[in-house]
Formats: C-alpha cells, sequence, structure tokens
C-alpha cells in the first residue's frame, strides 16, 4: 500500500475543480460547479463538483467520488495507476519499495514494458533477413509503404514460431503470467507450456497518447483467417477506448479528423499527408471512442468502406458522434472500396477532393433514405416522406430543422409547410415519450430494481434504507464513524442485509481502526468506479437531510439489527434464499 500521508497530500495537491476542470468545461453554480458528464452522453448537464468535499457526482449515471475516482474512470487506471497519475500531476514522488501490489494482479506498466520489448522483437525481426523477408516485401511492395513509414509506425514481423517471442520475453525476466496476462502468448492445455499468440503476423503497435505501446494487430499476409488478429483487453489495454494513431493524429486535430475502418486506411492516409486520421480497433465506434473525438477536434468525417457494411457502420458512427457535438461528414468514395486504395488508384489530391466534398451528416441519411423508396409511387412517397421527417425531428436546433426540412422537401417535391407540421409533431410526441420513460427510471430506481452495485437492495428495502443512512452519516460525521466501529459498538458487519452494505461497513471499519484512520480517499482499493458512485450517492443523499442527529443513527442501528434478525430468525433458509436471488439477479443483468 502506499502509504497515507502520500496519498492525503496527493489528494490535497490535486484540487478537484482543477482536475476535473482539464477534463470537463465546468461552470461555477454557487460553491460548486457543473459540466456535462464525460461518462456517459448528456446534453444537459447533471455533472456536479463539489470542491468542499473533494467530491464529484453526475445525477444522470451515478458516477462519482473523489479525485482518485474521477481518474480511475476518466483514465481507466486501477487505484494505483491513478494515484500514480495524480502524483505525476502534483510532482509527488511515491517511494518505489512503497508501492507493491496486490499479489497476483500485473501493474499496468509491466504489460507497457513487456509490449515495448515485444515491439523491438518484431521490429528487429521485421528487419532481419532470415525471418522477416517475405513480410518486408509484403510491406513495401504489396502494400507500398516506404521505409519511413514502416519505421514511423514501429511496423514488425511476428515470426512463423511457436514460441521465439516467449522465449525472448522470458530471457528478459518476464514472467509466463505476464506474458500471458499481456496477451502475448497462451498456456496450452496440451503440454502446459505457452506459446506466441502473434504468428507469421506483419505486426501493427497501438499506441496512446502518452507513448505507451498498449496493444497489437497482426495481420497474415495472404488469404487466411483470421486476417487480423488483436490483443483483447488486458490490464492495460480496454478496445473500446483506444483509437490507432491517435498519437500522432492528435496533434493535427484541431479542425478535423478522419474516422477509418482499418490500420491499413490509416497507415496510407497518413502517408499521403493526412495525419489527421485514426480507426477504431476492429470493432464498431463506442461511444467512449466518440467522446475522445469530442475532446479533440471539432469535425469527424467518416471514411468507411463503400461496400454496404461500411455504410450501415457509417449510419451508427454518424449518430454516436453526432451525440457528442462534434460536426459529422461521411465520405462516399468511388470507384475503390477504402481510403487505402483510392489514393493508390488516384493519389492524394483527388482524395483532398473527395475529403472537402464530403456530404453532411444530413445529406447522407437522406440520400441513403431516399434510396430506400420509390418516390413515383404515392405510398412509397408517404413512407419516404415519414422516415424524412423522424430523422429531422431528432435535431435539437429549431434552425436546422427548418433548413432540413426545406432541403428534403425540395428534393421530395413536397410542401415545406405540411412536412414542417408533421416534424413538430413528431418531436412532441418524442419529447413526451421521454419524459414519461424518464419517470418510469426513476421509479424503478427508487424500487432498487435492476440494481447491479447492490442487488440485494430491491428485495430488502427497509434494510438497505437503514443501511444507507448509517453508511451516510459514518461517511459524514466522524464522531459516529468512531461509535459505530468501536469493539463496544451495537452495530456489526454480520447484521448488515445487503452484502455491498457489509462490504462498505467493513472497510469503514478497517480504515477507521488503521493507525492513520478513515480517509476516503483510500475507498478506491476496495471498490470499482460504480461502487464508489454509489457510495458518493450514499454520503450526498444523507448531507441533504436537514436532520443527522444521534436519535437518527441510533434508530438506523436498531432497524438494521431488527431487519437483520427478521432475515435470519424467520427464514433459517434466508442466506440461501438470498444467494439464489442473487444468482437470478446476476443473470437477469448479463442478459439485459
Ligand atoms: P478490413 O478487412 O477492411 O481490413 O478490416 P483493412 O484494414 O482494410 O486491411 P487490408 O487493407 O485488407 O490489409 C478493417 C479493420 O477491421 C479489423 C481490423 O482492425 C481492420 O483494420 N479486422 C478485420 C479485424 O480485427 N479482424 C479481421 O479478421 C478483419
Ligand atoms: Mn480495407
Amino acid at each position: 500500500m502506499i502509504p497515507r500521508e502520500i496519498i492525503d497530500e496527493i489528494v490535497y495537491r490535486n484540487e478537484i475543480d482543477q482536475v476535473i476542470g482539464s477534463y470537463v468545461t465546468l461552470k461555477r453554480a454557487g460553491s460548486n460547479y457543473n459540466g456535462l458528464c464525460p461518462f456517459h452522453n448528456e446534453k444537459t448537464p447533471s455533472f456536479t463538483v463539489f470542491p468542499a468535499t473533494k467530491s464529484f457526482y453526475c445525477f444522470g449515471c451515478g458516477a462519482g467520488g473523489d479525485v482518485i475516482s474521477f481518474i480511475m474512470r476518466e483514465e481507466n487506471l486501477d487505484y494505483v495507476g491513478a494515484v500514480e497519475h495524480l502524483a505525476a500531476r502534483a510532482g509527488i514522488s511515491i517511494p518505489v519499495e512503497d508501492a507493491p501490489r496486490e499479489e497476483g494482479m500485473i501493474p499496468r506498466k509491466r504489460i507497457y514494458e513487456i509490449n515495448l520489448a515485444a515491439a523491438r522483437f518484431f521490429r528487429e525481426c521485421l528487419m532481419d533477413e532470415r525471418y522477416g523477408k517475405e513480410a518486408l516485401e509484403y510491406l513495401t511492395e504489396k502494400r507500398r509503404l516506404s521505409t519511413a513509414t514502416i519505421r514511423r509506425f514501429g511496423l514488425g514481423f511476428a515470426p512463423n514460431d511457436w514460441n521465439r517471442l516467449t522465449y525472448y520475453l522470458k530471457n528478459l525476466g518476464f514472467s509466463e503470467e505476464e506474458i500471458i496476462r499481456g496477451f502475448l502468448g497462451k498456456r496450452s492445455e496440451k503440454s502446459g507450456k505457452v506459446f506466441d499468440l502473434f504468428r507469421n503476423r506483419v505486426i501493427f503497435p497501438v499506441i496512446d497518447t502518452t507513448g505507451n505501446i498498449v496493444a497489437f494487430g497482426g495481420r497474415v499476409m495472404d488469404d487466411s483467417k483470421p486476417k487480423y488478429l488483436n490483443t483483447s483487453d488486458t490490464p492495460a489495454f480496454k478496445k473500446s477506448r483506444h483509437l490507432f494513431a491517435l498519437n500522432f493524429a492528435r496533434r493535427q486535430a484541431e479542425e478535423r479528423m478522419l474516422l477509418c475502418e482499418g490500420y491499413m486506411d490509416v497507415i496510407a492516409l497518413h502517408a499521403a499527408g493526412f495525419e489527421n486520421a485514426v480507426a477504431t480497433l476492429g470493432t464498431a465506434i463506442t461511444s467512449e471512442q466518440a467522446r475522445i473525438f469530442a475532446k479533440y477536434t471539432k469535425q469527424v468525417v467518416i471514411c468507411y468502406d463503400s461496400d454496404t457494411a461500411g455504410q450501415t457502420a457509417a449510419n451508427k458512427a454518424m449518430r454516436l458522434l453526432g451525440d457528442v457535438g462534434v460536426d459529422v461528414r461521411v465520405l462516399t468514395l468511388e470507384g475503390a472500396k477504402d481510403p487505402d486504395e483510392y489514393i493508390k488508384k488516384y493519389g492524394s489530391d483527388a482524395f483532398r477532393r473527395v475529403l472537402d466534398g464530403s456530404m453532411t451528416g444530413f445529406d447522407f441519411r437522406l440520400k441513403n433514405i431516399l434510396a430506400e423508396y420509390n418516390l413515383a409511387l404515392p405510398d412509397e412517397k408517404i413512407k419516404a416522406s415519414a422516415s424524412v421527417c423522424d430523422m429531422i425531428s431528432d435535431s435539437p436546433s429549431e434552425v436546422e430543422r427548418d433548413i432540413c426540412v426545406r432541403k428534403a422537401a425540395e428534393r421530395m417535391k413536397v410542401s415545406v409547410d405540411a412536412m414542417k407540421a408533421d416534424v413538430e409533431r413528431i418531436r412532441k410526441n418524442r419529447i413526451r415519450q421521454q419524459k414519461r420513460k424518464e419517470g418510469q427510471d426513476a421509479q424503478l430506481s427508487l424500487k432498487n430494481i435492476g440494481d447491479r452495485v447492490n442487488p440485494d437492495a430491491a428485495k430488502n428495502i427497509r434494510a438497505n434504507r437503514a443501511e444507507e443512512t448509517l453508511l451516510g452519516l459514518m461517511l459524514i460525521y466522524e464522531e459516529f464513524r468512531r461509535e459505530a466501529t468501536s469493539e463496544s459498538a451495537e452495530i456489526r458487519a454480520e447484521h448488515f442485509v445487503t452484502d455491498f452494505g457489509r462490504r462498505v461497513f467493513s472497510v469503514i471499519c478497517e480504515l477507521e481502526r488503521s493507525e492513520l484512520g478513515f480517509s476516503k480517499a483510500m475507498l478506491g482499493q476496495y471498490f470499482n468506479a460504480d461502487e464508489l458512485g454509489r457510495i458518493e450517492k450514499i454520503e450526498l443523499e444523507r448531507r441533504n437531510l436537514a436532520r443527522n442527529d444521534r436519535a437518527v443513527f441510533l434508530g438506523a442501528i436498531e432497524a438494521i439489527r431488527k431487519e437483520s434478525e427478521v432475515v435470519t430468525e424467520e427464514d433459517p433458509f434466508a442466506d440461501l434464499r438470498r444467494k439464489q436471488a442473487q444468482n437470478k439477479q446476476a443473470k437477469e443483468n448479463k442478459n439485459t
């Protein structure tokens, strides 16, 4: 564990509004700050930073916690990683021997190290006549990449061998466990030996914005399957949060970025001078990635393959990018299947011209809808119009809706006024439905249904309420904390009915009884981001209540004890039942 004094200093020196303010545009609201939540898509701010309690909470998605949990979520780091990140930000050094990890956990730094070693190995193999001759020929001749480009992207080659990389890494002192967890090797079920995952493939390293190699993509050189093998999620990597070549592209990103489907498109574009191109890593774009774009640029041009799959994917990407407020355009390539092929065939000037002529999101969707229908038939024209109105009604801007209606009406030869009336009617209906749904959601959440953090809460509403009251008081007031955690206290962990409540209580006890006492900054060691958000909520709700005195405290303890007796005495199989209910809930959660 990192010493408490150092953690306290790190929290003290990283003022929460300043740290969060560097990720989120914050507006002052009284003594707090509001902004658009970076953890879910929203158009009106429900994300709040409370400098007084050094915490944040999103009333929309329930993310919350202190500055450390914010960094855990935002930078996708574990607790120690987040503390290190904040230490670096404040120029505080953590003594090395003081930062050991939990046993069995491989620190993300170690994964970066192993990836760096592997990347070096792949590069050397590519340049080594004995192994990389064919691969180098493939890259320079078939894919027409210059040596400069190969070097810039750190391309490599994984030789056609079962354990050359594993052997190399072990020699450097990496353990088999590290090789496996880093997705570089796998243990054979037959022999029990570790073998290389990337074999006989050209290698594309994925580098994050701080320069760490986080993953690899490996392409076969013929038509065998799978065409690409990609690192799956490791302690240092989540596909859905990274973009290939963002390390380069972010420097040219201010005005516009290009979103491609694949590694080769990006590399060809960079080589042709379009250094603002990135790609997702073998998956459709996620909302997390959409937010990355929003962070770096004003406009995204989607440069997907010209086939149907590519165009369908473009539609989805457009929606996600539109949601985060970037200006979206879509490129339609004619005469080539993707940007890589287009540039090879027609050159970079031609590509720049199609780029400048790329369609706005609206034009692209209008074109797609109109292509589906035969406008000469009245029936189909009505359907097409309904579909177009539905699409336009999505836009929150009245001016934009007006412009789109005029354009569409002209294209379809229908009356502007009629179309406008339809659009506004759809819009009103939609808003009404949304309000109703929000109301329903709020009710469900009041009943704690579908609660993943605390699945026991729904079945034990009274117990849960009492537990949250007590925990809230313990989180806020030192005197209640001291009393409830003392050896002679009337309340103990086994009285808690919900698993989550019991865990929170136990952790508070453990911290309170430790030498330096309780600190919220330590909670990230025990709880994941969702759980930290819930703890923040419990505290916040308590704070907002006027009566938080000793009577409330004692009442909560009594209520918890009473509920625990109900569960344990009246029903000898309560525990079993609870487990079953939990399993059922877990299954349901999985299915939704
Ligand atoms: P493409 O098949 O369009 O590949 O898949 P590409 O990038 O154009 O590559 P070349 O030109 O055929 O060499 C687009 C992206 O989808 C992912 C990869 O990220 C690829 O770059 N993909 C594709 C996979 O992850 N696995 C596969 O088997 C195929
Ligand atoms: Mn392609």
